[in-house]
């Protein structure tokens, strides 16, 4: 037995590290059995030496172990292996070694310029330049190349002919003021011997296009430009560096006429520049690179993971709207873009459009759009079959119109295939179950992810948005680490966040940010006078809003919770206590001004102003300001800031104590009576165990009174069956989730929804299309069910930061006769299996190598016979609690007792 999978900053063998610190991690594997891990060494080398010996270190944890040994050299190879002791002294055989190289970790070991066109006077979108430059190799044989690129804006490089790299829209997105992101490529395959050519493509990207709804662009610069190193290193340990500078050429006479993220694409394949990224191409018609200031951003190496194309998508169904008029269906609503392939004369031109649902004539609904274009232009330079896919846009859609200026072209259903993107995170959660709405459903979670994790976490992937909206990731958190690996993703993220904290300690609604930034303000026409007295900390740029930016406490929370590396919080202290800090500057005797978003979207909101929520302002804020200071108090714990802790627990008695003075009766009613009030204070433990209670009453009547349909927003919904489930009334949960008419999750399933929607009323039988102005198909917030599911129906939680510790404890409900869960820990693969016959009750699952897992079988009780590796601990009114070492296990139970109302 030796450790496998092992991993440096959670990649295998990655290139470009500049973290001094990175970590390491490792599994043990199946083969590995009962192994406990009571010890590890582990060794990391370069050609010359040992650098960090850890000798033999008394720990369990095989995740998050960070380096301490010599500081880095820069573009070095580091090989490391490690070794595991169990708790008899027996020592596992050293892994194979895994390797990671450093990047340029000094700032003045960048030696290129920034270049690309000459800048221009007009501010909008203009045709995308394409930079090249030669180069000669020396004469000895090449050992290896890599290439350090970073813009500002987005490329496409290519060395002699060939793509370099396979991610899209790189290198994503960041503050650009402060932070660009540096990608790290072996390109040792593409250096020829002799002469060669290296080039690039540039887009404006989220550099200088449109942003955001008022059609303003150009938030970090006015041009796009770019700043490439390639390193190559002979075989004889000579090296030679080849870097952007003036003498690189460029032209912006080449196809791409326009690219912007909103807008799309328009490509003249007539002004195609042939093989321009090979060394004999002739280029003199070009002009010299302008040079552009280094305005002194830090670079830091991109954190996985790039986004890529990850799926193809076949047309299923294709049809005329209207004569000419072309609308090919994909099956899946998706951020990305399609291939075209077309066979037609020079000249001909195909038209784009992108929707997300059609409306009752068959066209495609443009309607929710907005000012983004999302508009793909092709022109044919003819001759034979020809293949376009954009390269500096995206698109939210699932249906596609088409429309060709030449009557004659044919138009078949694989003209058009969807090429989906993402973030290429790891997918490491499953789920279904017996009701195919409620599969169904997670896939529509799963595929609400895939549209909106792209470079940062988006609220929807079409309108003129695709914002870092603070709120929405919040919401959607613990779901989305269950379907995916989100540890680094969120990780750069936060970088975003802080690096827009705004000076009073507050964060801004979206990060990037870029509505906080120079005064963003809502268009205060479109909604009352009050709201905009409520609206004030958004409304001028102050950030601060409840339920959205204090995703800044909550985010580092959750992620060092699923994967175990508290340095996530060490990194995030300094920014979250400036936030709690200014919570308490704005609060008067420890309650929340009455403002911001609210409980957004609830069913209850009037249609005529988005901004008056029908629970209280003050309390959501409240509520939120006492859950952050719980967790910064449960932070300074783990970061041994015993002082701090104290202190952030006397605030949060001190928060939850004016809460319940200001909006709690003495007989547990809350102010405003709605379902969030209640889930917000039992979800954030704001009520004292004896009104508990009465106060889960008062939830349970206002779900009866609206005959358990939900009115929850973006606030509540995260919350409603996990706290049903707290408080014993899992049968409610079970109720609400099957629940098929509107509201409920499983409407849209049954309008043939196939990613979560932004409003529970997107779209109904009676009133078609909710309003246009805010009303995307392909949104996470309703979605956040999916981490309940995954725990109580599919019965995979955590007991331990980082599944250290497993917890399994699927409780069955009415309607749902079984599931099948799974989820790849850090420590190896969990996965639960459960069906009910009757009051028969079979579970199965499988406990992962060096944890050990909490198991309730639900429903059994002390006289079940228990296989070798598990022990019972207790028996409560729900079944018996055990512990289980690692291994598979299959129990059966003959008196379940199902949750029932
Ligand atoms: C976004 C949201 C966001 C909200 C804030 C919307 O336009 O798409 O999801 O949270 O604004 O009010």
């Amino acid at each position: 037995m030796r450790p496998i999978k092992l991993k440096t900053n959670h990649q295998f063998n990655p290139l470009g590290i500049d973290s001094p610190q990175p970590s390491f991690s490792w599994q043990l594997g199946e083969d590995a059995g009962r192994f406990q891990q009571s010890a590890f060494e582990l060794r990391v080398q370069t050609e010359s030496g040992v650098v960090w010996d850890s000798g033999v270190v008394a720990q369990s944890q095989s995740h998050a172990i960070h380096y301490a040994g010599a500081t880095f050299e820069s573009q070095t190879l580091y090989c490391w292996t490690v070794r595991v002791r169990d708790s008899d002294e027996n020592w596992s055989d050293w892994s194979e070694p895994a390797t990671f190289e450093t990047g340029l970790l000094q700032r003045d070991e960048w030696q290129g310029q920034w270049i690309g066109e000459t800048p221009r006077m007009e501010s909008a979108a203009m045709p995308a330049p394409t930079l090249r430059s030669k180069f000669k190799t020396e004469p000895s044989a090449v050992k290896k190349a890599r290439l350090y690129a970073t813009a500002g804006g987005l490329y496409e490089i290519f060395i002699n002919g060939e793509r370099v790299g396979e991610d899209v829209l790189a290198p994503g997105w960041s503050n650009y003021d402060k932070r660009r992101q540096a990608i790290a490529y072996d390109v040792t395959s593409l250096v020829e011997s002799g002469e060669n050519a290296i080039g690039a493509s540039l887009g404006e990207g989220w550099f200088c296009g449109y942003l955001f709804y008022k059609r303003e662009r150009e938030f970090y610069g006015k041009d796009p430009h770019l700043l490439l190193q390639l390193e190559i290193e002979y075989t004889d340990g000579t090296r030679q560096t080849v870097c952007t500078d003036e003498n690189w050429r460029v032209t912006s006479d080449g196809p791409i006429l326009m690219s912007g993220v909103y807008d799309g694409e328009v490509y003249d394949a007539r002004k195609e520049l042939g093989d321009w990224s090979l060394s004999e191409y002739d280029d003199s018609a070009w002009h010299t690179a302008h040079v552009y200031e280094d305005k002194g951003a830090q670079l830091v190496n991109k954190l996985k993971p790039p986004i890529q194309q990850i799926e193809e998508l076949k047309t299923i169904e294709l049809y005329e709207s209207a004569p000419g008029v072309h609308v090919f269906n994909l099956g899946q609503n998706m951020a990305g873009w399609v291939r075209l392939k077309v066979n037609a004369p020079r000249g001909t031109r195909f038209t784009l459009k992108f929707g997300e649902w059609v409306n009752d004539d068959g066209s495609v609904y443009l309607g929710n759009l907005r000012t983004a274009k999302s508009t793909d232009t092709y022109i044919c330079k003819g001759g034979g079959e020809e293949i376009f896919e954009p390269h500096f846009t995206y698109h939210g859609f699932q249906y596609v119109e088409l429309v060709c200026d030449n009557d004659a072209v044919v138009i078949e259903p694989d003209t058009v295939t969807g090429i989906v993107i993402c973030s290429d995170m790891e997918q490491t959660g499953t789920f279904e179950c017996s009701d195919p709405l409620v599969s169904r459903l997670q896939q529509n979670i799963v595929w609400g992810q895939r549209g909106n994790f792209l470079a940062v976490p988006t609220g929807c992937p079409n309108r003129d948005e695709r914002l870092g909206w603070t709120g929405d990731a919040l919401m959607f958190l613990g779901t989305a680490a269950f379907n995916y690996n989100v540890e680094t993703f969120f990780e750069k993220w936060l970088c975003d966040l802080s690096d827009d904290q705004l000076a009073s300690g507050s964060y801004p609604d979206v990060a990037p940010d870029v509505a906080c930034k120079d005064g963003f303000h809502w268009p205060i026409d479109a909604i009352s006078p009050l709201s905009v007295k409520i609206l004030r900390g958004s409304l001028y740029g102050e950030g601060g809003c409840a339920g959205w930016a204090d995703v800044g406490v909550i985010c580092p929370w959750v992620i060092y919770e699923r994967y175990g590396d508290a340095r996530i919080l060490e990194r995030s202290y300094d920014s979250m206590a400036a936030y709690v800090k200014f919570l308490e500057d704005e609060s008067n005797h420890f309650l929340r001004p009455f403002e911001g978003y609210g409980d957004w979207l609830s069913i209850d909101t009037s249609p005529s102003d988005l901004f008056l929520s029908p629970t209280p302002q003050d309390l959501i804020g409240t509520a939120f300001f006492a859950y952050d200071a719980d967790l910064m108090a449960k932070t300074a714990e783990v970061l041994g800031k015993k002082a701090d802790a104290e202190a952030y627990r006397t605030l949060a008695k001190n928060i939850k104590q004016a809460f319940c003075d200001e909006f709690v009766s003495a007989n547990g009613r809350l102010a405003g009576d709605t379902q969030t009030a209640y889930l917000l204070a039992l979800g954030y433990d704001l009520i004292p165990e004896a009104l508990q209670g009465r106060v889960v009453e008062n939830l349970v009547l206002s779900l009866e009174r609206r005959d358990w349909k939900l009115s929850t927003g973006f606030l509540g919904t995260p919350l409603l069956c996990s706290v049903l489930t707290k408080f014993g009334r899992t049968d409610i949960a079970y109720r609400l989730l099957l629940q098929k008419e509107y509201p409920s999750w499983l409407y849209p399933v049954l309008q043939g929804a196939t990613t979560m929607w932004e409003r529970w009323n997107s779209w109904t039988k009676e009133d078609g299309f909710g309003n246009t102005g805010m009303n995307s198909f392909n949104h996470c917030a309703c979605g956040a069910v999916g981490e309940w599911m995954a725990t109580t129906v599919g019965g995979i939680s955590f007991a331990e930061p980082g599944y250290k510790k497993v917890r399994i404890a699927p409780i069955p409900g009415e309607g749902i006769t079984w599931a099948k869960t799974s989820y790849a820990s850090p420590y190896g693969k969990i996965s639960v299996d459960w069906k009910t016959e009757g009051p028969a009750f079979e579970l199965n699952f499988t406990v992962p190598s060096n944890t050990t897992a909490e198991v309730l079988v639900s429903g059994a009780d002390a006289s079940l016979e228990l296989p070798d590796g598990i022990t019972l601990v207790g028996e409560t009114a729900s079944g018996i609690e055990c512990i289980a070492l690692p291994g598979v296990y299959r129990l059966n139970t003959s008196k379940l007792r199902v949750a029932q109302s």
